[in-house]
């Protein structure tokens, strides 16, 4: 049952709106089981690292890692690229530089794939580090945005391009925390995107 929150009843932003519960937390919370049960079938005896994309995969990485029954490694990655609802086209990753991953094998674990461009920055920074091998986990994936297609290992949702937030997602660093995803209106959104 999804309960209304205090977060939600506050809704409002000065330039948008929280429009409707995409997923909620128990679906949520079922899929991350799942694919936590197939990551550890398939990286059984691996030298198995998560890497988290911050601050979004925040949440899903804390949730995933937890449904891995491996003593994997998790470790943590800054990429930023969108300003309100806009890609702003250029990846900024930061903390990259003392990553130990040679040898090891890499799951990356984003939020989102939206545009790809984010994938595609960090996969060539771990390639260049020399992961014995590189693998993506999303949680949610919109395919009618992808202007950069990408191979995604795992992927928990495929959804519809609507903008949104929650179980990591923000809106200008805001809703971050709600429990389950759901669509964020912006008011001056000419088309919706991540
Ligand atoms: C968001 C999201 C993904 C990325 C996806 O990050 O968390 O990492 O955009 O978009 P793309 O496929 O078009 O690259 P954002 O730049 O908003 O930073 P954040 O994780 O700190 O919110």
């Amino acid at each position: 049952m999804t309960r209304t929150t205090s977060l939600e009843r506050r809704s409002s932003h000065p330039h948008g709106r929280l429009e409707r519960t995409l997923i909620d937390a128990e679906t949520l919370e079922e899929r991350v089981r799942e694919l936590g049960a197939e990551i550890t079938a398939d990286y059984a005896d691996r030298d198995l690292v998560l890497v988290c994309l911050l601050k979004g995969g925040i949440y899903f990485t804390a949730d995933l890692s937890r449904a891995i029954d491996l003593p994997a490694a998790v470790e943590f990655v800054r990429a930023r690229s969108y300003a309100g609802t806009e890609s702003s086209g250029q990846v900024q990753l930061s903390w990259i530089d003392g990553l130990d991953i040679a040898g090891r094998d890499v799951l990356i674990v984003e939020d989102i794939v939206d545009t790809g461009l984010t994938l595609i920055e960090i996969w060539r920074a771990l390639e260049e580090k020399g992961a014995a091998s590189l693998a993506i986990c999303a949680l949610l994936y919109k395919e009618k945005r992808l202007a950069h297609p990408f191979p995604v290992r795992y992927i928990g949702f495929a959804i519809e391009d609507v903008f949104v937030v929650g179980y990591g997602l923000d809106y200008d660093e805001r809703f971050r925390n709600l429990p389950h995803i759901a669509v964020f209106q912006p008011e001056s959104a000419r088309s919706p995107s991540r």
